[in-house]
């Protein structure tokens, strides 16, 4: 019997293409997606590089299931469970010294808006409400609600909703032509960060709350900062009272060979956004961890016994997530995960760099266990990375591709045969375009 489909909006899918021809999964474990008629895809972009332990944990789906046989849930204003406390704890064994208060939400998207208003919260707790402007960059994904839209510096993410939020800026990125083919931090582009002080010269540093970036652009195919960027972001911040936030939702949890982005590049932010691999994805949960300064700040402005910030989720801090969050911790450690995905990395930067030779490839770029290739634009921009990705599909991988660019992250469970497994299904698409 064919399947009923024209009822389901597909998010971020050509909906009429898939329809037409769709791809389907019915399980996946490890490494590894299967189809319903038992083909076996090798996912080299781990979901949405969410699944970093691999598919379908059995201790995380247990761990759910206990949880929501004992408390499936309670609510999170003025009630607390001994999990989201505990998760809280934990996530701050591995976050940098003083980056120690966490927020929890339900989605990377949350994360940023919440983060958003978070740094209006504690600028206006200083007494500075007049700091309202944002500063985000070129070619950043933070999400897709209205905040994370306006963030945005990717033209089809922002285009058909309007203005979104007054007052925001955006860097220009640091996707340069003469980085192309650099493995690691690129040695050009660390004055791209003076865009900072530039905008801080035209509005001034007192109208200016907060400046968004992610340590490494993810979505956008994987930019890799260049040496000295994101440190001389931090000076600028500080020397103009600026928040730094970091967008880890996707660098974090190993991905860059430590535990953050941050730690990897030797920068602390004020706040910083998690999600994904936060619970294997096996669950929906984003967090923002805020460092202590910014914490006190907004809840000792307030009156003693008064709620010191009006902002939450019903589903902040779920029961059954945090079991699954804190199953997911137990994994990263009991398994050296992290350490593993570093151990790996240089093989996995080798053997993408290596696809560098096929004509179709205009540029690698990577760090640790990611890296984006782009592809030679064919048509409508976009239309090589998805006919690419379809016919990878079919020849037994998935990986992410936005616009013509193809993410590669694979778990962190991978071995070095999975590694040559993803990188000889790409030379057999490459070849043959
Ligand atoms: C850097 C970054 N921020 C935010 C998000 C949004 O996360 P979500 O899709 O969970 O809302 C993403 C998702 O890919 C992301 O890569």
């Amino acid at each position: 019997m064919r399947l009923e489909m024209d009822n389901l909006w597909m998010p971020f899918t050509s909906n009429r293409d898939f329809k037409a021809d769709p791809r389907m999964i019915s399980h996946a474990k490890g490494v590894y997606l299967y189809t319903p008629d038992g083909r076996q895809i090798i996912d080299a972009s781990s979901g949405l590089f969410c699944c970093a332990a691999g598919h379908s944990r059995d201790e995380i789906a247990t761990a759910v299931y206990r949880q929501l046989n004992e408390l499936a849930y309670s609510t999170p204003f003025q009630l607390g469970h001994e999990h989201s406390f505990e998760l809280a704890r934990r996530l701050t064994e591995l976050t940098p010294e003083g980056m120690d208060r966490v927020f929890f939400v339900n989605s990377g998207s949350e994360a940023i808006d919440s983060s958003i208003k978070i740094a209006l919260a504690y600028h206006y707790a200083r007494g500075e409400a007049q700091r309202q402007r944002l500063i985000s960059r070129e070619r950043a994904y933070h999400g897709v609600n209205i905040g994370g839209t306006a963030l945005s510096g990717m033209v089809k993410n922002r285009q058909a909703f309007g203005l979104t939020m007054p007052g925001i800026a955006h860097l220009r990125h640091t996707w340069l032509p003469e980085n192309r083919f650099e493995r690691g931090q690129p040695q050009q582009g660390a004055d791209l960060a003076d865009d900072l002080q530039r905008m801080v010269d035209n509005y001034g540093a007192e109208t200016i709350a907060a400046c968004f970036v992610e340590p490494i652009a993810g979505s956008t195919g994987c930019l890799v900062p260049p040496v000295g960027y994101l440190e001389k972001l931090r000076e600028i911040c500080d020397n103009n009272g600026i928040l730094l936030v970091f967008d880890e939702v996707i660098c974090g949890f190993g991905r860059t060979g430590e535990p953050f982005g941050s730690q990897s590049f030797n920068v602390t932010p004020d706040l910083m956004t998690l999600a994904k691999a936060l619970t294997n994805a096996a669950q929906p949960m984003g967090a923002i961890v805020v460092g202590r300064h910014v914490y006190d700040t907004i809840v000792n402005a307030a009156p003693e016994k008064a709620i010191e910030l009006f902002h939450g989720y019903t589903y902040s801090g779920h029961p059954a997530v945090c079991a699954a969050g804190l199953a997911t911790l137990d994994i990263y450690r009991n398994e050296n995960l992290f350490e593993r995905g570093r151990q790996l990395s240089n093989y996995f930067q080798d053997s993408i760099f290596a696809l560098q030779d096929y004509d179709v490839v205009t540029d690698v770029r990577g760090f640790g266990m990611i890296a984006g290739l782009d592809v030679t634009q064919d048509g409508f921009p976009g239309n090589a990375g998805m006919t690419i990705q379809k016919r990878l599909f079919h020849s037994g991988l998935h990986v992410k591709a936005t616009g013509d660019a193809l993410i590669v992250a694979p778990p962190l469970v991978s071995t070095e045969e999975h590694i040559d497994e993803i990188c000889e299904k790409f030379a057999g698409v490459f070849k043959n375009y």
